[in-house]
Parts: C-alpha cells; sequence; structure tokens
C-alpha cells in the first residue's frame, strides 16, 4: 500500500521533478562560465529550500529561514523555492532596483505553481504591452474620480451593511468580518453581485478554498489546498463565464441597466476572450480582497496593544463628526476622509509590521551584477520586504507598532523603504482603494463600537497572513452611537 502511494506521489510530483531538473540542469551548466549565483542552499532535491520557507512564523517577525540565512550568508543569498533556483534578497536597495527595473533586467517571476491557479492570463504573469493594457483597464476603473464618488459611497454601504449586522455585546471573528466587508465590495464593484445573497455567499466561500492553496505546495491530488484550489478556480470561473453571457446580452440590446462593474468595463474596453476575461477578474478578486481584509484585522489587533493610538484615533473620528454636526452634514465626504491623517498613518504602520504582501517574485531575463553578486539569467529572484519592514537600521524599534513614525513631512511619503505595496511598472493599482477601505471602516467602527480580544492572539505569515485563532473580539454597542450604522444603507 506504501509504495503505491509512493508511487502515485511521484507521479504527480512529476512535472516538479521536471522542472526542478530543467532548473539545476542551467545552474549547474553555469558553473563552467565565469558567472556564479551568490552562496547559500539548494536544499533538499526537489523541493529544496520550500518546507523551511513556509514554516510559518509571527508575521511581526523574520522568521527562522531568513534569520539564518542572512546571518550565514548576507543579504542577497541563493536558495531554491517552488522548484526554482531563487536569488532571495533581504537588501533594500537591491529590492528597490528590482521593483523598477521589470522588462530591462526582469520579466514575471511568480512560481508556475501559483500562474496554474491564477491562470495564463492574470496580470502578475503578463509582460509588455499585454501588461500595460490590462493594467490601463484597472488604473482606469479605480481612478481617484470614481474612487471619490462610485467607491466612496460602495465602501461606505459595504462598511455599514458588515458592521450593522452585529449584534451588541456579541463575539465576532475580526478576520471574518473584515473579510465579509471587502468581499462585499469587491464582488458588488467586479460582477455587481449584492451582500446577503446566496450566490454571493457561495463564492466567497470558493475564493477562501481558492486563496488557501495560492502559496501551498504544488502537491495536486485530491485533499490537498492546491487540489481544492484548482476546483475552487474552476466554480470561480463557471460563474464569471455566466455572468458576462448575460452581460453581452445586455449589451447587445442596448439595455440601460447595464451595471458599471469591472466586467462591463472589460467588455467594453477589450476584447478579452472568455478565458482572459475569467483570469482577469480574477486576479483583481485575488489582488483586492483579502489584502485589504488582512490590513483592518492587523490594525485591529495592533491598537488593542496600543491604547494610546486607539484613544488619538477616536478622538480624530469624533472631531470630525462634530464639526460635520455644526455644519448641519452627515456621512463621511471626501475632505473628511483626507483629514483622517492619524488613521492613514495606522494603516501604513498596520502593513509594515504585519507583512501582508510579504515579498514578490520576478526572473533575471539576463544576468546582472549587483555589487558583488551575479544574478543568473533564468533565476528566480525573490524582493524580501518583510526583512525591510523590520530592519532596524531603516525603522526605529521595528517590532513596535509605531504609527507616529508616518506623521509630518518624514512619514511615508519620504520612506522609500515602504514596499507594502511594491513598486514600480507593477506599484498596487488598488493602494488608494485599500486605504479608503481601511479609514471607512474604521469611522463606523468607532463610532459605533468599543471593542476588545476575547483571548490573546497573534498573526502568522504563512506565508499569507493569518491569526492563530481568528481574532475573536467581543463588542460593546456605544449607547451615545453618532453616525448610526445602518443609517447610511
Ligand atoms: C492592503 C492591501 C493591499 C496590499 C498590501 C497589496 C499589495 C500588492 C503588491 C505588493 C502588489 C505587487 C505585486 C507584484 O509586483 O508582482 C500588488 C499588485 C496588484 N494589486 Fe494590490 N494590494 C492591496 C490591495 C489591492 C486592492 C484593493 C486591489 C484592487 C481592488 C489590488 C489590486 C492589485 C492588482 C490588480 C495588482 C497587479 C498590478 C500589476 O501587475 O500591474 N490590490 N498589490
Amino acid at each position: 500500500m506504501l509504495g503505491f502511494l509512493v508511487i502515485v506521489l511521484l507521479l504527480l510530483l512529476l512535472p516538479t521533478i521536471l522542472l526542478a531538473l530543467s532548473s539545476s540542469g542551467s545552474s549547474h551548466s553555469r558553473r563552467h562560465g565565469a558567472p556564479s549565483a551568490p552562496p547559500g542552499n539548494t536544499g533538499w532535491p526537489l523541493i529544496g529550500e520550500t518546507i523551511a520557507f513556509l514554516k510559518p512564523h509571527p508575521s511581526t517577525s523574520i522568521g527562522d529561514f531568513l534569520v539564518q540565512r542572512v546571518s550565514r550568508f548576507g543579504n542577497v543569498f541563493t536558495s531554491n523555492l517552488f522548484g526554482q533556483p531563487t536569488v532571495v534578497s533581504a537588501d533594500a536597495q537591491l529590492n528597490r532596483f528590482i521593483l523598477q527595473n521589470e522588462s530591462k533586467a526582469f520579466g514575471p517571476g511568480w512560481p508556475r505553481s501559483l500562474i496554474k491557479v491564477l491562470g495564463r492570463y492574470t496580470i502578475l504573469d503578463l509582460a509588455g504591452d499585454d501588461h500595460r493594457y490590462m493594467r490601463s483597464i484597472v488604473v482606469n476603473f479605480l481612478s481617484s474620480a470614481r474612487l471619490q464618488t462610485v467607491f466612496l459611497k460602495g465602501v461606505e454601504r459595504a462598511a455599514t451593511a458588515t458592521l450593522g449586522s452585529w449584534k451588541g455585546n456579541g463575539v465576532v471573528s475580526a478576520t471574518e468580518e473584515a473579510r465579509k466587508f471587502t468581499f462585499a465590495l469587491i464582488a458588488k464593484a467586479i460582477l455587481s453581485m449584492e451582500t446577503n445573497n446566496a450566490d454571493t455567499e457561495k463564492l466567497e466561500r470558493e475564493f477562501e478554498t481558492f486563496s488557501k492553496g495560492l502559496t501551498s505546495l504544488p502537491l495536486n491530488f485530491p485533499g490537498t489546498a492546491h487540489w481544492n484550489s484548482l476546483k475552487a478556480r474552476s466554480n470561480i470561473l463557471n460563474v464569471i463565464r455566466q455572468k458576462r453571457e448575460e452581460r453581452i446580452n445586455k449589451l447587445r440590446d442596448g439595455r440601460i441597466d447595464v451595471e458599471d462593474d469591472l466586467l462591463t468595463w472589460t467588455l467594453e474596453n477589450s476584447n478579452y476572450t472568455e478565458e482572459q476575461t475569467g483570469d482577469f477578474l480574477l486576479g483583481f478578486l485575488f489582488g483586492g480582497h483579502d489584502t485589504s481584509a488582512k490590513s483592518i484585522a492587523l490594525a485591529i489587533y495592533f491598537l488593542d496593544g496600543c491604547p494610546k493610538a486607539l484613544k488619538q484615533m477616536q478622538e480624530e473620528h469624533h472631531a470630525i463628526v462634530e464639526r460635520k454636526k455644526e455644519k448641519e452634514k452627515s456621512g463621511l465626504g471626501w475632505e473628511d476622509y483626507k483629514q483622517l491623517e492619524f488613521t492613514h498613518c495606522v494603516f501604513y504602520e498596520s502593513l509594515r509590521l504585519g507583512n501582508i504582501a510579504k515579498y514578490v517574485q520576478r526572473k533575471a531575463v539576463k544576468d546582472f551584477q549587483y555589487e558583488e553578486h551575479i544574478i543568473p539569467q533564468g533565476f528566480s529572484v525573490m524582493a524580501a520586504f518583510w526583512a525591510v519592514h523590520m530592519d532596524p537600521s531603516l525603522f526605529e524599534d521595528p517590532r513596535q507598532f509605531n504609527p507616529w513614525r508616518w506623521k509630518g513631512p518624514s512619514g511615508i511619503k519620504k520612506s522609500n523603504n515602504f514596499m507594502a505595496f511594491g513598486g514600480g511598472s507593477r506599484l498596487c493599482p488598488g493602494a488608494e482603494l485599500a486605504k479608503l477601505e481601511f479609514v471607512v471602516f474604521f469611522h463606523h467602527l468607532i463610532m459605533n463600537y468599543r471593542w476588545e480580544l476575547v483571548e490573546p492572539d497573534h498573526p502568522f505569515s504563512r506565508p499569507h497572513v493569518d491569526f492563530a485563532k481568528g481574532l475573536h473580539i467581543k463588542i460593546h454597542t456605544l449607547e451615545n452611537q453618532v453616525e448610526k450604522v445602518g443609517r447610511l444603507l
């Protein structure tokens, strides 16, 4: 029985084996020529050092994998991750170089296993004109003008719907609730799907399964996270396919009730096929849902440990509401949003310390030299953002939650060591929307509830960020709610 299982496992791993062999072949032949990669370990055959890399560690720390290798080999070292020889950079300057030199020195380099789940037309794997074209649709869809109008309203609606559903003085999982909120927003923005609807809830569950397999080991047999993820992908694509057909018919009939969502934008601004549209929308969902939810959950956690910051945030939000009362206005307008400066600092600090997007990967398209290192063509390159965010020479007392570090002229705008949104031609186009979601959610949370952690918890990097116990909070409805949730619905 055991022998049979081993054979099945080997057969299933065959593609990975071949990939790993072809990769190691190219690195070996290189040793005859001049260039050689930075020092490091290649680890076990096939899996390299992937298991050590995936070992969970608090997301507010560097973790054993990096600590051990940096102390042995320095800030730039070679490893073998996800079946690819990989140069890992824990060096801020090299990370910036990687981000800024897309196409000149690097191409897309996310592991094949991830691209298999996201689809071959995912924005993360497109290069050159194809990438620029798809990106332009996203950037226009998330333009500043639309953020101030369509999205501000949509975010308020989703925030008040989520928070309005809380029953006073109960216990909720902050990670689940944040996810519900961002999913409601993104499902509406992409496919005009409404909250509290069985189809939307089913899609949300499928998406959760899909996300879990994205960074898991690429073991493709029943029961594994990768296998489940591929199945969930196919179910989500079915929903998109059906919505696309309905929308094409509506547009063809010249109906005036055509929804203003990303699906319509894509149909009107591109001639993408069904497959391209599916991969595009799925990639947008992937980029824009869980990341924003994690920023909110992390801040709830960090604020629990920093009452001074929470108090300052509460004062800031109460002051805005008082000012509006004097002017007899209600609701959170764009100008109010911009004035909530300390909350913006809490957002940046939660991203720095929580390390949601831990790293990005590229592939070297040619040999290039960085200081004394040569990064060989064909190698994968990992820009480790978390190493920079936790570097005491760049951020004073880096393990401390300190939103005040982002205040004033020396704050975020001046820091090129803040890498949570990547950079260069792939800089996250959803960064402003994520901040808007964060600020509006906290506005309604603070004006309506007080909360405390039910039990000690901690964010872990797996490498996606997750709370060990789901971050359960006890909520208390404020007696004198100033801006009652539900009123804006
Ligand atoms: C706190 C929340 C977020 C974080 C930390 C984050 C982080 C990132 C990072 C690091 C990248 C660069 C990936 C790379 O270089 O390969 C990226 C790209 C991207 N993000 Fe975000 N993101 C967030 C929110 C959002 C939101 C709300 C959306 C959309 C609604 C979004 C959509 C995208 C897209 C489409 C890309 C691909 C851009 C390209 O390849 O040109 N993200 N994000």
